[in-house]
């Protein structure tokens, strides 16, 4: 399937995921509205059930109340939404504990449902964040059964290994998109065999972070504000992070050049990519879903270019020459990546 929304989506975690840093309902939906008017196809949106602390419906709700106030942005959005972990991020696989996910989904979603004329009067895409130690047939079984009831439309997984993604599609449940890291940083779908199998079975692959979680948007990582997750991520450390600039003035010089940001460069990387053969690897397509809390810097990460040649080669080989370091969260998280 090919996604019909426009080429870069929008990351609402930032607005509910650092305990210390609140919004309000008004200035979300101040940027949610302003965001969505600067679109001219549906705006692929990216939430989680479990984006809050202490509440973990936070985000869910906020967005549920954004289309109570404004209905007529419901036929504007596609909407994403991630489930399928405790409150300790562990993934959770029975029944049991997947249905609250998805009844909280439907629940605070129902405002954006109820205004819809031409989507579905349902969820999108439900994206499964982390698989556990289960097999990918027995969570599908389990998530089918919200498919047949109308609560989900299509299921989008995290994080997954190019063999799941082959057992995913064997079952014949509706994987409409396949979500994980992409960036200039993270590189690993490249390799592993996730985006030759997404390209060969028409999956639209869904990029997060996309700005390598700011740094490539240029973000110091002495600016990360108190109580953010992102302190202790490795690539967010003193020598980590100094070796991982290189990365980071790729993107400030062609930004120079081109009379675009940083963060558009880092985008366009991304985009540029999108369905296309290069090196030797078939691209599918690559939504990236860049997240920002401020109105001005989304539209900004909305105007991408098209890179050329030249200047895919350009960053290639500076990419081929040069290894990242640090892994992509901590050791610990990293583990359940790719399974
Ligand atoms: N599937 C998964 O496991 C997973 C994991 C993580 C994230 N996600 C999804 O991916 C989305 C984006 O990922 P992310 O937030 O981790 O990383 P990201 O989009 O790579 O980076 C976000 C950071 O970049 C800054 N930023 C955004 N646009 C900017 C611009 N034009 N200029 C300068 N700075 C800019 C933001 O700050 P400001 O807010 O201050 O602008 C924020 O600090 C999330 O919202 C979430 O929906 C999924």
């Amino acid at each position: 399937m090919t996604l019909d929304v426009f080429p870069v989506g929008f990351g609402l975690m930032g607005f509910t995921w650092n305990p210390k840093l609140k919004f309000t309902q008004d200035e979300f939906n101040a940027v949610l509205k302003q965001v969505i008017e600067a679109t001219d196809k549906p705006l692929f949106l990216n939430g989680g059930e479990f984006y809050g602390m202490p509440d973990r419906h936070e985000n869910l709700k906020k967005i549920g109340k954004f289309f109570e106030t404004y209905p007529e942005y419901a036929d504007k959005v596609y909407v994403s939404i991630k489930s399928g972990v405790n409150d300790h991020w562990a993934p959770v696989t029975s029944a049991e504990e997947l249905r609250p996910g998805v009844e909280a989904i439907t629940k605070y979603l129902a405002p954006l449902y109820a205004a819809r004329k031409s989507h579905p009067k349902s969820l999108d895409m439900y994206t499964l964040a982390r698989l556990g130690d289960d097999t990918i047939e027995n969570v599908l079984e389990r998530l089918n059964v919200y498919v047949k009831s109308g609560e989900i439309k299509s299921i989008c997984l995290s994080e997954v290994s190019a063999q799941t993604i082959q057992k995913a599609l064997a079952t014949g449940a509706p994987i409409g998109a396949v979500e994980l890291e992409f960036s200039l940083f993270s590189r690993e779908a490249v390799e592993n065999g996730v985006f030759e199998i997404c390209a060969k079975n028409n999956i639209p692959v869904i990029c997060y972070s996309p700005l390598g979680k700011g740094l490539l948007a240029g973000l110091n990582p002495k600016d990360v504000p108190e109580g953010d997750m992102r302190r202790n991520f490795d690539r967010f450390q003193g020598e980590i992070y100094e070796h991982n600039k290189k990365l980071v003035e790729v993107t400030k010089d062609i930004a120079e050049r081109k009379k675009v940001t940083p963060a558009q460069v880092a985008l366009s990387f991304i985009t540029s990519l999108s369905n296309k053969e290069w090196a030797g690897v078939k691209y599918p397509q690559l939504v990236p879903i860049p997240g920002s809390t401020k109105a001005a810097r989304q539209i900004e990460n909305f105007k991408t270019i098209q890179l050329f040649d030249a200047d895919l080669k350009e960053i290639h080989d500076v990419l081929d020459s040069f290894k990242v370091k640090g892994s992509r969260y901590t050791a610990a998280m990293d583990a359940g990546l790719y399974k």
